[in-house]
């Protein structure tokens, strides 16, 4: 792995400068997660995993790794059938080491449609999810989330208050935020002024087809990025771009 931007920062990267370069910079700071082709797709076959390489999985389970709160969008956590998070004893001494919680619990995002009781990001877990929903959700599938073993958090009346959600999150301690998408999440995100970083692999291939881009929803006033880091393993860039606030935010 080579460190390529900013030059005065260029040359190989150890694994503890990576660990520095994808800590989180503020006890409050949310970070988004893509791997896109280098023509824009965001799935290959309908999933991201086709898209992600070695160079990717080097580096960006480091965000998780190191964050206090997983957050995704329902859509992504059932595709991807996600689970919750189980660190592993290197990982877990990790973030022992800087001062995180042993488990990071993950966060669902959902008005009610995408989210069945019975997801695995619900029940396979070691620490309880936290299903973030708005009021439209219904009475008895959020008894059925509760049942199931989840947290509830309610902001917002027909979709979820992705702002105030972050900072009643960031309130229980839960303010390094390693978000993983996906693409309707992102747009929401930005739409709320939320994002502070873009962490995006760029693999190596062309891929064409209808598969979509890493944000959706409705257009934003453009955010301008800051390339913090690239870094270049083989063909792979793995740049971080810190996001500034839009207009309207
Ligand atoms: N390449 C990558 O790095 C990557 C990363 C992540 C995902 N993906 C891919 O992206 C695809 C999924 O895309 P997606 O856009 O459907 O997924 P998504 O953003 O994970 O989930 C969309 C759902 O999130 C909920 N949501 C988002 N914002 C909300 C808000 N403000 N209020 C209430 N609910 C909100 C809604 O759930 P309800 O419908 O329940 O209301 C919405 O339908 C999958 O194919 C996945 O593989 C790729």
């Amino acid at each position: 792995m080579h460190r390529i931007w900013p030059p005065a920062a260029a040359g190989p990267v150890a694994r503890a400068d990576l660990e520095r370069l994808y800590d989180y910079p503020a006890a409050t700071w949310l970070s988004v997660n893509f791997v896109s082709s280098a023509d824009g797709a965001v799935t290959l076959a309908g999933r991201s995993r086709g898209l992600s390489n070695s160079a990717d999985r080097a580096v960006y389970p480091l965000g998780e790794d190191l964050a206090d709160l997983v957050l995704v969008g329902a859509g992504t956590a059932v595709i991807e059938d996600f689970t919750g998070v189980k660190p592993d004893e290197e990982t877990r001494a990790l973030r022992e080491r800087h001062g995180r919680a042993p488990v990071p619990p993950v966060a669902v995002v959902t008005s009610g449609h995408s989210l069945p009781a019975d997801a695995r990001v619900l029940t396979d877990v070691h620490v309880p999810t936290i299903v973030v929903t708005c009021a439209a959700a219904p009475p008895e599938l959020r008894d059925a989330w509760t049942a199931a073993g989840a947290e509830l958090l309610v902001v917002g009346e027909e979709t979820v208050d992705l702002a105030a959600a972050v900072a009643r999150l960031a309130d229980r301690g839960l303010g390094r935020i390693h978000c993983e998408g996906g693409p309707t999440l992102f747009g929401s995100l930005l739409a709320a002024g939320a994002v502070d970083e873009l962490r995006l692999t760029i693999s190596p291939m062309l891929v064409a087809g209808a598969a979509g881009r890493i944000a959706t929803g409705a257009p934003i006033d453009p955010a301008a990025l800051t390339m913090d880091s690239v870094l270049a393993e083989g063909d792979t860039l793995l740049v971080r771009y810190l996001v500034a606030p839009t207009a309207g935010a």
